[in-house]
């Protein structure tokens, strides 16, 4: 047991269940000659010999081994009889075009080698990713034109299986947390690699995530991003003001819909602000009760909405706000909350804020802030971190499952046609269909 305890302190990110129901069971008796060889196994499949050059090697133990109690062992080798070609597809941003949309922005196939993992890395197999605004708001925005950050490799989060590891004591690490066949979530820390790519190599500890095993793995492709930030927002609200109710902006999203489903559970009122009508029945139908939308067809005049927005938020308590739209959407969630009401900015969907009152904070003491997900994490330096992650993963995981808080609605694209869809969906409407690059070509 000790082994994994230590696996567990290291990853980091850790869910206690997802992380030992991943972990096969270990050889126990060593009288037993085949599962001495598995015991070896995290050495003998190190990434030089995990190569189609040696497909011998691999096939040898093509067998299921067992523990000395009648379990079957994890079928690592059934893994290992697969191929892995020397190249690769990815998709990389070539020019940001104009610098101001999606469309404009110029996206191509990639042919590379695939990576080869580093000590304490694992290799993937990608089998999905999804398309996140925070993906596309970098295409073109977040990098200057300068020729050196491109071409870009695209996508921060993805699914699929571990095919391989590098290194020798890596390797041991990385066969505890994900061992060949483990199927994972993950998550980009190289910013030579991107996720809508056919491989990637990432940390074992603090990149691969193993995922239920009774959920399909390309229903895990939205694992991170929207789910860890749904608990983040939850939690923050908690935290600051003691919130009983928080407003959500673009409320129909898939983020938005986890955060209904997760508050439920949670005991906190989502007060939820869409934009169309029908994202209002969308909402109604996973159980939300306070629905606004903004935009009722006839005029552009907000005076309606807030008056019901500024009730609702007094009825119900509601502190601070988080909001994905920003644009004139900023000010006018500044004068629907109370004093010393929070203002979380944590998306950009229409762009720069404006509209903002002075007088609110000056004379109201009213906040407006800034959320990521990524610093809401690590607030509080890593003695909080852990448990903080611990307990974030073991949310999400169960959340993962079919039917769980998490789960998300995919329109399925490949690579080719990702650039196109997605701009498509973007001038219609996006809600219900992430864009889901498949990279196993279903
Ligand atoms: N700060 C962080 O750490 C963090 C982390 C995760 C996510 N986010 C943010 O969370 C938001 C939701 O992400 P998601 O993946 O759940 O998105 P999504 O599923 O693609 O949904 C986007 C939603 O926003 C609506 N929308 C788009 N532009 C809008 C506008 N100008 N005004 C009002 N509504 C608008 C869309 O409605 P239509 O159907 O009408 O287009 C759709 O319902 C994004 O802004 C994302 O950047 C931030
Ligand atoms: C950038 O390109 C897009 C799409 O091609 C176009 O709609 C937009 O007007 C352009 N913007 C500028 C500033 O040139």
């Amino acid at each position: 047991m000790v082994h994994r305890g230590i696996a567990l302190i290291l990853a980091m990110g850790l869910n206690k269940a997802s992380a030992f129901a991943s972990i096969p069971p270990q050889p126990t008796s060593s009288s037993c000659h085949r599962c001495l060889t598995s015991m070896l196994r995290p050495i003998v499949y190190s990434t030089d010999v995990y190569h189609p050059s040696s497909p011998g090697l691999m096939n040898m133990n093509n067998e299921p081994h067992h523990d000395g109690k009648g379990r079957k062992e994890y079928d690592t080798a059934k893994m290992a009889g697969e191929t892995i070609p020397g190249e690769m597809k990815r998709l990389v941003v070539t020019s940001p075009g104009n610098g101001t949309s999606v469309a404009d922005c110029i996206i191509k196939v990639q042919t590379v080698p695939i990576p080869s993992p580093k000590p304490g890395e694992v290799l993937i197999r990608v089998v999905a990713a999804p398309v996140n605004p925070s993906d596309y708001g970098g295409w073109y925005k977040s990098r200057g034109p300068s020729s050196s950050s491109y071409p870009m490799p695209m996508g921060i989060e993805g699914c699929g299986t571990v095919v391989s590891y590098g290194g020798f004591l890596g390797g041991i690490t990385s066969s505890l947390r994900c061992p060949v066949g483990t199927n994972v979530g993950f998550v980009i820390t190289d910013p030579a690699q991107g996720s809508y790519s056919e491989y990637v190599t990432v940390n074992a500890m603090t990149g691969a995530f193993p995922m239920p095993e009774d959920v399909p793995i390309e229903d895990c492709a939205s694992f991170f991003v929207n789910p860890y930030t749904a608990v983040g927002i939850v939690d923050t609200a908690r935290r600051a003001g003691s919130s009983k109710a928080i407003v959500h902006t673009a409320a129909a999203s898939q983020l938005g819909q986890m955060l209904n489903r997760l508050a439920m559970a949670e005991g906190m009122e989502i007060i939820n602000v869409v934009r169309r009508a029908e994202q209002r029945e969308a909402l109604e139908g996973l159980g939300a009760k306070h629905v606004i939308v903004t935009d009722d067809g006839q005029d552009d005049d907000p005076t309606a909405w807030k008056a019901e927005l500024r009730a609702k938020v007094r009825d119900l308590g509601a502190t601070c706000a988080f909001d994905a739209v920003s644009g004139d959407m900023t000010g006018h969630l500044l004068d629907c909350m109370p004093g010393r009401g929070i203002v979380y900015a944590y998306g950009v969907l229409a762009g720069k804020a404006n509209g903002i009152d002075p007088l609110d904070l000056i004379y109201r003491r009213k906040e407006l802030r800034g959320f990521l997900l990524t610093a809401w994490l690590r607030e509080g330096g890593p003695m909080r971190m852990i448990p903080r992650m611990l307990t974030a993963s073991s949310t999400v995981n169960s959340g993962l499952k079919v039917g769980g808080w998490c789960r998300s609605q995919f329109t399925d694209t490949t690579m080719e046609g990702a650039h196109a869809e997605i701009v498509k969906l973007l001038g219609s409407s996006i809600t219900g269909k992430k864009l889901r690059i498949r990279f196993d070509g279903k």
